[in-house]
């Protein structure tokens, strides 16, 4: 059950301000989208920018936010929530693209038994000792005795786990992957971020010429262009469907 206090309303909205929304927007990063010069590429101004690179500005950011938590005082609740809703949002982006994009990638090159298997392994059981504690304090009145407790070792988890990572996962990744994969995989990375932040990429077929056909055939066809209507939904209010293939034939 959901607390309810003086944070009651923020705290049952921390997990969607903390990107639970993206659930489902890892999974919409199809092949078509990683492609290095299609449409959605050009739009979203991918970077080629390896991943290991923007998993390390992602470190460098929430360890940020740990350190703003740190210095707050004792009872700055309102402070220490807002912040943590922040490290929590961050967390779970990041923890979603290291688990679904560069964490597979990275063990499809190691075998069995081996110290490169282990480490990707151990990342994940890292990420799963973290989700934990975010879930209890998501749960959490911020007044609690031991809400700033948790927040300090969620801290320390985090910090140890992008040492662990910074210095033994990337390297080896960089060994093992090479540069393009890098960055295939830092393209990924970049276009899932830009969905879970409602940053459309782009339509998958005809949405940004559609208006362009429309107002072609406004411009050729005195018959069949809807001149009094001036907005889209103008338009197909007093357009049929024959005016609309006419209009397409003749703008295409
Ligand atoms: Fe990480």
């Amino acid at each position: 059950m959901p607390k309810h206090n003086a944070f009651g309303d923020v705290v049952d909205n921390v997990k969607d301000v903390a990107g639970k929304v993206v659930s489902g927007v890892l999974e919409a990063v199809s092949p078509a989208d990683t492609a290095p010069h299609n449409g959605v590429a050009a739009k979203a101004a991918i970077e080629p920018v390896d991943a290991t690179a923007l998993l390390e500005k992602d470190h460098q950011e929430v360890k940020a936010l740990f350190a703003e938590a740190d210095a707050l005082s004792d009872t700055a609740y309102g402070a220490r929530l807002k912040i943590f809703k922040k490290i929590d949002a961050a967390l779970t982006l990041h923890t979603q693209v290291e688990e679904q994009i560069f964490y597979p990638a990275v063990k499809a090159k190691t075998k069995r038994n081996t110290e490169e298997r282990d480490e990707v392994l151990e990342a994940y059981e890292e990420h799963a000792g973290a989700k934990d504690l975010i879930a209890k304090l998501e749960r959490l009145d911020p007044r609690d005795e031991t809400y700033k407790a948790k927040l300090q070792v969620l801290g320390e988890m985090i910090r140890h786990h992008v040492q662990e990572e910074e210095t033994v996962l990337f390297p080896q990744a960089r060994a093992a992957l090479g540069h393009t994969e890098l960055e295939a995989l830092g393209r990924q990375i970049q276009i899932a971020k830009q969905k879970a932040a409602g940053k459309s990429p782009a339509p998958k077929t005809g949405g940004a010429k559609a208006p362009a056909k429309r107002t072609a055939a406004k411009r050729t066809s005195a018959k069949t262009a809807p001149a009094k209507s001036t907005t889209a939904r103008g338009r197909r209010s007093t357009s049929s469907a024959r005016t609309r293939t006419t209009a397409k034939k003749r703008a295409s």
